[in-house]
């Protein structure tokens, strides 16, 4: 176990390290509920609310929290059930407190609150950036520290160096647009739907990643942009009238598709080289929604086997959002001896 601790949790001297933990996930449009006992991975549950967001091209955040609310109940029972466990067995309740949508956290982060007081177990809040940094625990291989961390999600794209349970130094961040972000906003101006990233993805399976050569920002240290690679996007389809623009599309979507996304994978690649060549780490993780793409994947295999390192990318269910991440990153947490206080306060802007 990586982060074992012989303290136990401050309010509870007489009791054990907590076993069971209750993972809650409700930063923005998934609602999510998991299981871990003894650091492992016993349910987990997630309720996708694509299908509300899909018709407005986005997440609506009063849409989101709303069905949240919907949600939370059945999705912890759920989680239980598969648990094979009642309210009873669990030992301490984590949960996501930001970054995220306000009025999305709000729900979770109330609902855990509520259970823990009813329950009289401990609260264990979880920066929703730790949950993907440690995502590559729920399952084994699991990386040793120091490991180098590249977060690519739809809200963050940042480097990090990750010292020790809950020690990271941060190497290098997007300057404007997430990574993830930027597969969404070019995916709506080639008309596809929302979330972007897994339709592009897909698309891209069948195009020319040189059928346009949009730019590689490379930026000082280990920062990145991306917001300049979506506005080439745009200026690629508006310099063409309407109509040649769409034959453009229908003729040539998914090769706009792989170009796009070969420059993202290009950016993140070289600035991954970059920093393992300089920081000298030999085991790196990539986590976050968009370490599901097949390109990114493929890219960052052919580099480990490049430069000699050990890559971990959680497998696909523990990319994206979930409560397993908040689950263990709660238990890790609790062996830690570290828990919250039932004022907790939801925080949007949560940084790491
Ligand atoms: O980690 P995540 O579920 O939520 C945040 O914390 O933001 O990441 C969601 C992001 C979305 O922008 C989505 O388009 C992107 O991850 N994504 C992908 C893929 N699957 C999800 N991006 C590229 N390729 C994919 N296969
Ligand atoms: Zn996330």
């Amino acid at each position: 176990m990586p982060f074992s601790s012989t303290r136990c949790l401050s309010n509870y001297p007489a009791v054990a390290l907590p076993r069971v933990i209750l993972g809650i996930e409700t930063s923005c449009d998934d609602t999510a509920a998991a299981v871990v006992v003894e650091g492992r991975l016993r349910a987990n549950v997630v309720a996708s609310q694509q299908t509300t967001h899909r018709r407005y091209g986005g997440v609506v955040p009063e849409l989101a929290s709303r069905d949240h609310q919907r949600r939370i109940v059945p999705v912890v029972r759920q989680a239980l059930q598969e648990a094979n466990l009642t309210s009873r067995d669990l030992d301490a309740i984590a949960v996501t407190y930001g970054p995220g949508l306000v009025g999305s956290l709000l729900v979770g982060l109330s609902f855990a609150k509520a259970f823990a007081l009813g329950l009289g177990r401990p609260l264990i809040g979880v920066n929703h950036l730790e949950g993907h940094i440690y995502s590559v625990f729920i399952e084994p291989p699991s990386p040793p520290f120091p490991y180098l961390c590249l977060i690519v999600s739809g809200g963050h794209t940042q480097l990090m160096r990750v010292d020790e349970g809950f020690r990271h130094t941060l190497l290098g961040r997007t300057r404007d647009d997430a990574a993830g972000e930027a597969f969404d906003k070019v995916a709506r101006l080639l008309g596809l739907g929302y979330p972007g990233g897994p339709e592009i993805d897909r698309l891209a399976r069948r195009g020319k990643p040189d059928f346009v050569a949009f730019p590689r920002p490379r930026l000082e240290g280990y920062d990145f942009s991306f917001s300049g690679l979506k506005t080439a996007v745009l200026y690629y389809l508006n310099r063409l009238p309407e109509k040649e623009r769409e034959q453009l599309l229908e003729q040539h979507r998914a090769d706009l598709c792989a170009s796009f996304q070969q420059a993202v994978v290009d950016v993140l690649m070289e600035t991954l080289r970059r920093a393992i060549c300089d920081t000298g780490l030999r085991h790196v993780a990539i986590v976050g929604g968009v370490s599901a793409n097949s390109a990114l994947r493929a890219a960052a295999q052919r580099l480990a086997e490049e430069l000699n390192v050990r890559l971990y990318i959680p497998p696909l269910a523990y990319c994206m959002d979930n409560a397993a991440m908040i689950a263990v990153t709660g238990y890790f947490k609790a062996q830690a001896g570290l828990q919250s206080p039932l004022t907790l306060a939801a925080v949007p802007a949560l940084s790491i």
